[in-house]
């Protein structure tokens, strides 16, 4: 079983190339909440994955309110492990997650970042990737996740290639802080006049946090994942004053 989280697709990409190559079923992070699902009986031998992207240089807080609900029933024959996506770096997040799947009475067997396309554009300093560089991260992350497969297939254990970065401590423990404390609102999302009420963002909002009633409201329940800003045809969705300037993206196979 492959449990994903995604906002942009980089994530759900992995997960699906994951679930395909080790042949196991597939399910979105969202949907168990929204059906309050949260009990699985892993099979014997099966492999349970986690995929996400990394937010604020941690799992994200949907993900780790997911883990912290799971009640997983398992045996000394499944194998864990965790990928995770990130525009750069991802801080002592294995860390993080490694623990918050100990609290399970789970250990991870391993664990893997892989460097995709970057989709944080509301703060100054952040956007998305020049052309180039997207393409660069896209065509090396294709030969990243067959080493991943590989490495899943071999059933590895105590291998964790996660890229932490600098200042990983303070990354992931002080500006990950604030950023669940204080940034993860929609509180400055609006539209501009280019918006024509074609609820797009309504249906793809992971969350269903969106509700479009001529113009999209968004209903405080918000993960920050970006879906709705990256994905408007029109670009009509933006964020406070920053992100007007700022390019968009989202993963589309090529
Ligand atoms: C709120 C937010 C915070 C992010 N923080 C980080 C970060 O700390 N480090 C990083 O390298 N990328 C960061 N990113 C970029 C994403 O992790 C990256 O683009 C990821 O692949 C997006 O995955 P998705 O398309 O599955 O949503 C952040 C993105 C968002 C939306």
């Amino acid at each position: 079983m492959i449990f994903y989280f995604s906002g942009t697709g980089n994530s759900e990409w992995i997960a699906k190339e994951i679930a395909k190559k080790q042949n196991e079923e597939i399910r979105f992070i969202p949907e168990i909440i929204q059906k309050k699902e949260f009990y699985y009986r892993a099979a014997e031998n099966e492999k349970i994955g986690f995929v996400f992207p990394i937010h604020s240089w941690g799992p994200p807080k949907i993900v780790l309110n997911f883990i912290k609900h799971l009640t997983l029933e398992f045996s000394a024959s499944n194998y864990f492990f965790f990928v995770c996506t990130c525009g750069d770096d991802i801080g002592l997040s294995k860390k993080v997650f490694v623990k918050a799947l100990s609290t399970k009475g789970i250990t991870c067997n391993s664990g893997f970042s892989v460097i995709m396309p970057n989709n944080y554009i509301l703060m100054k300093g952040f956007n998305v990737d020049p052309k180039n560089l997207e393409e660069k991260k896209l065509k090396e992350s294709v030969d990243r996740v067959r080493y991943i497969n590989d490495c899943l297939n071999k059933r590895v254990t105590g291998l964790f290639e996660c890229k932490k970065g600098y200042f990983p401590f303070f990354k992931t423990h002080i500006i990950g802080l604030l950023f669940n404390k204080y940034q993860i609102s929609d509180k400055a999302f609006f539209t501009t006049n280019s918006c024509n009420g074609c609820k797009l963002c309504e249906k793809i909002c992971p969350v269903g946090n969106i509700k479009v009633n001529k113009k999209p409201e968004w209903k405080h329940n918000c993960t920050l994942c970006l879906a709705c800003i990256h994905k408007c045809p029109q670009t009509a969705i933006q964020y406070g004053k920053e992100t007007a300037k700022k390019g968009r993206y989202y993963f589309e196979k090529k």
